[in-house]
């Protein structure tokens, strides 16, 4: 599923960045997917998904 529309990014690539750089912040995720350039519309539910897989590694 496409979080980040403007810049293709999926679900499964914030999950692959996060199990592989553990981001504590935005900005940390940010650095590794390169999402919420544009419209920031996805940020949100960016940080979500990163939440989620942090707790379940
Ligand atoms: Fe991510 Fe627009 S959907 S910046």
């Amino acid at each position: 599923m496409y979080v980040c529309l403007c810049n293709a990014v999926t679900d499964k690539a914030i999950r692959k960045a996060v199990r592989q750089h553990n981001p504590h912040t935005m900005k940390q995720l940010r650095d590794l997917v390169p999402l919420g350039t544009d419209c920031g519309k996805c940020i949100r539910q960016a940080r979500q998904i990163m939440v989620e897989e942090r707790a379940s590694i």
